[in-house]
């Protein structure tokens, strides 16, 4: 039989938006994107950042999906057969291969911090958020970071929850996650807004998010703002191939990418809008103050608001949700992969990639304390988020670009992102070509240089 035909489709186009945005909105968005804004001096980096989306992002983000569209099979299997179709070396399947790699690094560390999230569902479901003040919450996840009993625990529970959409089946185990909760979610994140236009410093942050001060943007903060629009958009290791392979025979691939990208970039800034008035509002917070800012600064804001605590419990489980759905697609290409092989099931498959993760994330963990506390110690938390967002994904990324926009036939193409030749059409295979292998490659390369010369 032929292998194409074993894979499942998605309902319809609206499944497709919903588990795509399930991919890309997650940690990347809620916790990622205001600490490393604040890390890199605010609105210089947010505008590089939403360039970045423009330019980079979406337009891959479309060639990914019509790879996935093209081959309908795991992203190993659709690079193979997309490269025999074109006549072109095998080496190219190392896409797909570095994707399931790349995949299984991220959700080490990305399980972790989800695991914070759950963590924190029980603190404020327990009341222990309740009046915290800026120094205080500090302390709280401080304590919480040299807790290591308590870090697997959460760790754990949440591989294991991963684990179980995973074996299950994304086409079955996401649309519903996807469709009642996301919106949920991001009416929180709206109350949290206007909490901060209210009672925080709303000024302030609208300010640091959107005054473009480029004396404050160094070149490796320009690689960190490219890395990540492919982090947040789960670009550049074969999830969104792996969806797109799921994807029906006729839908428009350009309009449905763009919705996801617009609703993906509208939570990050939300997201931001929401944090960065609390931390100006609090004089001990400091916006560059790294991993741990939501998890600071949103309790304080939880615990003076009415219901503070109803509030505060549905925003981390949200927030843990919103990561569950982002997880899976980070093992799905690897679990697709080895049962196409057909020499495991889908639930043992499942498990041996997502324990492989997990004992990635077990480093994350200990390297935090103990191992971390010593400056020469090992750093796998930051080692694993720099090597995949700021090297695996933005090279994937150019592979990909270049394959669709100079390798792949154009009928193909044209009829893969089903649109007829269409004035936007040109301009997105010109942007594919030119403009974006260009701008990953000058970014790489100059915030390298830098690095040596500095
Ligand atoms: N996009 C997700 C987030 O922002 C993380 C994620 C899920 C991801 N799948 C991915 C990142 C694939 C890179 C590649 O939280």
């Amino acid at each position: 039989m032929d292998q194409r035909k074993m894979h499942g489709v998605w309902g319809n186009r609206w499944t497709f938006i919903l588990a795509a945005t399930g991919s890309a909105v997650g940690l990347g968005n809620i916790w990622k994107f205001p600490y490393i804004t604040g890390e890199n001096g605010g609105g210089a980096f947010v505008l590089v950042y939403l360039v970045c989306i423009a330019l980079v992002g979406i337009p891959v983000m479309m060639a990914e999906v019509l790879i996935g569209r093209r081959g309908r099979m795991s992203p190993i299997n659709s690079m193979r057969y997309v490269t025999r179709e074109a006549g072109l070396h095998g080496a190219w399947t190392a896409i797909g291969w570095m994707g399931v790699v790349a995949g299984l690094m991220i959700m080490a560390f990305y399980s972790v911090v989800a695991g914070w999230a759950l963590n924190y569902v029980l603190l404020a479901a327990t009341g222990q958020l309740s009046s915290l003040s800026g120094a205080a919450a500090g302390e709280l996840f401080g304590g919480f970071l040299g807790d290591t009993n308590r870090l697997l625990v959460f760790h754990s529970l949440f591989s294991l929850l991963t684990f179980a959409v995973v074996a299950a089946g994304v086409t079955r185990g996401l649309g519903m996650v996807a469709r009642i909760l996301m919106p949920f979610l991001f009416a929180v994140l709206l109350v949290l807004l206007v909490y901060g236009v209210v009672e925080g410093n709303f000024s302030a942050a609208f300010g640091f998010l959107f005054d473009f001060k480029f004396d404050k943007l160094s070149m490796s903060g320009v690689l960190v703002a490219l890395g990540h629009a492919f982090f947040t958009l789960s670009l550049g290791m074969g999830a969104i191939m792996a969806y797109g392979a799921y994807m029906p025979e006729h839908a428009n691939v350009s309009r449905t990418i763009i919705t996801v990208g617009v609703l993906d970039t509208a939570v990050a800034l939300i997201a931001g809008l929401a944090i960065f008035p609390v931390v100006f509002a609090n004089p001990g917070m400091e916006p560059g103050s790294g991993p741990g800012l939501m998890f600071v600064s949103l309790p304080v804001a939880f615990g003076s608001m009415p219901a503070g605590e109803i509030f505060a419990t549905l925003f981390f489980l949200l927030v843990a949700v919103a990561a569950w759905s982002s997880a899976v697609s980070l093992i799905e290409p690897g679990a697709a992969w080895l049962v196409e092989t057909g020499k495991l099931k889908r639930a043992p498959a499942t498990f041996l990639l997502t324990l492989v993760a997990w004992c990635g994330g077990v480093g994350c963990v200990l390297s935090n304390n103990w191992l971390g506390d010593n400056p020469d110690g090992l750093h796998i938390f930051e080692s694993l988020d720099f090597l995949t967002s700021q090297i695996m994904l933005p090279l994937g990324g150019l592979f990909i670009a270049i394959f669709v926009g100079w390798l792949m036939r154009r009928a193909i193409v044209v009829s893969e992102m089903d649109a007829e030749e269409h004035p936007l059409f040109d301009i997105w295979l010109f942007i594919v070509r030119f403009v974006s292998p260009a701008l990953i490659a000058v970014v790489m390369i100059a915030s390298l240089y830098d690095k040596l010369v500095s």
